[in-house]
């Protein structure tokens, strides 16, 4: 029961420890709270059933989910239990269903599938010959693409963006010498630095290298080491991930690759997705800025699905990198 409970919020089993003992919690404080607020407005076996019912209804609608709230952040799950108030307020009809889904295509035309305000139809290409202008190096956004992979998204991003006019892909980032992605670098002509565990986690995270070349936004495609500190506060709010999972569901440390899709499938889920995000300090957990979904068959396995979302993340990533850097004007 547990386990299935687990892989439904899709934490990992400390945090799924963690935030069953902030329900536990919550729930003595609020019956204990309850049981103070009878005496405390004299309620006895003379009032009125329907005075009862309200206190109760108040305490479940509103004490506990505010306790729930506040154990989550003092238990250092403030993001999780925010995301389930949320979405109950949905459920309620209270709070408008902040995500978007879409079928499975490869025809993103329009805005209403971006679930972040920031999306917007591009500002259009140029269309004909004499209107065709050669890229300016000076002029454009640098990105680095991060990896640890086979680097078939990086590739898919580095061919959309290999002719554009105001976006460049200058830099790939790999921390696994051998990786394929190092090979698709190559053959595109995109120098790559493979970096060292030592110097990214207790030195200076090869900021000073990144800026040297200009880089002003960072995509995680398929990188498995966490970011750390010192990188998301040189790239505040430009460092982004693609997750592949829907989020917040099948995420957190330990959440990769083949694992994710496994417990996706264990958990009898009847779809799954892409999600990208925006990287905070916390795996996975930073604001969501797109979600697609596909549907789960009777006969998909951990292999089949993987295929169906790296086909989700090949139509839809390198489009939503884009967007979101034609519209943010980075
Ligand atoms: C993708 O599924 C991505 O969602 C995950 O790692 C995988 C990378 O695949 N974070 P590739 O290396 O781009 O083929």
């Amino acid at each position: 029961m547990f386990n299935r409970l687990r892989e439904k919020w899709g934490v990992t089993p400390r945090r799924f420890w963690v935030i069953f003992i902030a329900f536990g919690l919550t729930g003595t404080t609020a019956a204990i709270l309850t049981r103070y607020i009878t005496g405390w407005l004299g309620f006895d076996e003379t009032t009125h059933w329907g005075w009862k019912l309200l206190l109760r209804l108040g305490m479940l609608l509103i004490g506990y989910q505010l306790l729930l709230l506040m154990y989550g952040a003092l238990l250092g799950e403030w993001a999780f239990f925010w995301k389930y108030e949320r979405k109950l307020l949905q459920k309620l009809g209270i709070l408008k269903s902040l995500e978007s889904k879409n079928n499975y295509t490869p025809e993103i035309k329009e805005a209403k599938l971006f679930i972040h305000k920031d999306f917007q139809t591009p500002n259009p290409q140029p269309q004909t010959p004499n209107e065709v202008q050669t890229p300016d190096s000076r002029l454009q956004t640098h990105i680095a693409i991060f990896a640890s992979g086979a680097g078939s998204n990086a590739e898919k991003i580095i061919q959309h963006l290999k002719e554009h006019i105001s976006i460049k892909v200058s830099l790939v980032v790999c921390n696994k010498p051998g990786a394929g992605v190092l090979a698709v670098a190559e053959a595109n002509g995109i120098p790559s630095l493979v970096i060292e565990k030592e110097r990214f986690f207790r030195g200076d995270a090869y900021v000073p290298v990144l800026q040297e070349l200009s880089i002003r936004f960072v995509v995680l495609a398929g990188f498995l080491w966490k970011v750390p500190t010192a990188l998301i506060d040189a790239y505040p709010g430009k460092i982004i991930n693609i997750h592949p999972a829907l989020l917040p569901k099948y995420g957190g440390k330990g959440m990769y690759g083949m694992k994710v899709h496994e417990a996706v499938i264990a958990a009898r889920e009847k779809e799954s997705g892409i999600t990208i995000h925006y990287v905070n300090e916390h795996f996975d957990e930073g604001e969501h800025i797109f979600q697609a979904t596909c549907q789960i068959e009777e006969a998909d396995t951990p292999e089949t699905l993987a295929q169906k979302i790296h086909a989700l993340e090949h139509a839809h990533f390198p489009i939503v990198v884009e967007r979101l850097l034609v519209n943010l004007k980075i």
